[in-house]
């Protein structure tokens, strides 16, 4: 995965390249997952193995799957059954992902258009159906009940909080509780469930399963955190989605809820008027920006991400020293500090 590199080493960010290392340590497996992810999109129906192809090739960092590889190799695992599962925790994302771009009619994605975009509504729908399906058959092939329990409950979370999600859009007065509570089950979930799974193949006791849930939970909570923040102040050609998308729907994310609550009743009328009576004119996503910063809301919702970084930090604490252990801290680093 390629990284940008700056000339003065002093400028670059803590974490910058700590997802590669992660990578470099299960590159391995990873080849096998990636591997697994063509051979099980296929169908003879050609639509579904295009569609998600067009999809999967244009890259992602695999975040979810490499959390489930490095996860087992943290709990000393030696099978083989880690890389299929981590194809199906992978598909379970893409499914998502495929199904999040229709509802959110977004029209870039991973720095490409969108599948939506390119091949409609309703194929990506539908072929976000199948890879939801092939994700549960390849579990069974797995054939443990345990992680079947664990990705199907986070399917039906990842489901719930989209649907949740909906209820809080153009709402300006949704909570910060409200908030966290649609991204912990739409994101935090599956990472959840990424890492849990880590210590159930390898068979560890409650408390690594646990510990593993609870790192991945916290890292997914910072993750979706730093994704609502870029949203506003990312580089668009880096981030490969599209700056501004979350204001231009009305989707009410930390950064909102801030400037709201810290606004003046002028500043609290331009909220309503755009992210909820919908009535955007040019310049409106500047100043929404603007007021943003007056008010600190991205910079203190990266401290909010930075939180749960500590509390998934700690959770790895009942580990053992080791580069994988070293690596997983890193990334934690990588998702506050993060650009893409
Ligand atoms: C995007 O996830 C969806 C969110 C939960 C914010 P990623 O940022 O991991 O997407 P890819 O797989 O790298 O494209
Ligand atoms: C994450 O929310 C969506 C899922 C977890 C399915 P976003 O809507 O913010 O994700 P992006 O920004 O489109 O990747
Ligand atoms: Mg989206
Ligand atoms: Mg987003």
């Amino acid at each position: 995965m390629a990284t940008v590199t700056t000339l003065d080493p002093k400028r670059r960010k803590p974490g910058s390249d700590a997802l590669d290392q992660l990578v470099a340590l299960v590159a391995d497996d990873l080849v096998d997952v990636n591997e697994l992810i063509v051979a099980r999109m296929h169908s003879p129906v050609a639509l579904i193995p295009q569609l998600a192809g067009y999809l999967v090739a244009s890259g992602g960092k695999r975040l979810r799957p490499v959390l489930t590889l490095a996860a087992a190799n943290l709990c000393g695992y030696k099978g083989d059954r880690h890389k299929p599962l981590a194809a199906c925790v992978e598909f379970i994302h893409t499914a998502t992902l495929l199904h999040d771009d229709v509802v959110d009619e977004s029209d870039l994605r991973r720095g490409q258009a969108s599948a939506n975009a390119v091949f409609g509504n309703k194929s990506s729908v539908l072929v976000g159906d199948f890879l939801f399906a092939r994700a549960f058959q390849v579990m069974v092939e797995d054939g443990s009940l345990d992680v079947l329990r664990i990705l199907s409950n986070a399917s039906a979370v990842i489901a719930e909080g989209e649907v949740l999600q909906l209820t809080t859009s153009n709402d300006t007065e949704t909570s910060e509780e409200a908030y966290l509570e649609v991204i912990k089950a739409k994101t935090a979930e599956l990472f959840a469930a990424a890492c849990r799974i880590g210590a159930v193949v390898a068979d560890r006791p409650a408390a690594e399963e646990e510990a593993l849930r609870s790192f991945g939970l916290n890292l997914g909570i910072a993750f979706q955190l730093v994704d609502d923040v870029l949203d506003y102040s990312a580089a668009q050609a880096r981030l490969g989605k599209t700056v501004g998308d979350d204001f231009r729907e009305g989707k009410i994310t930390l950064p909102v809820v801030l400037a709201f609550r810290r606004g003046t009743d002028e500043e609290r009328a331009f909220w309503r008027r755009t992210m909820e009576d919908m009535e955007q004119q040019d310049g409106d996503l500047d100043h929404a920006i603007e007021l943003m910063a007056r008010h600190n809301a991205l910079r203190d919702s990266v401290e909010r991400a930075r939180h749960y970084v500590s509390v998934a930090r700690d959770a790895l604490g009942l580990f053992p020293a080791s580069p994988v252990k070293r690596a997983l801290l890193d990334v934690l680093e990588f998702v506050v500090n993060r650009d893409y």
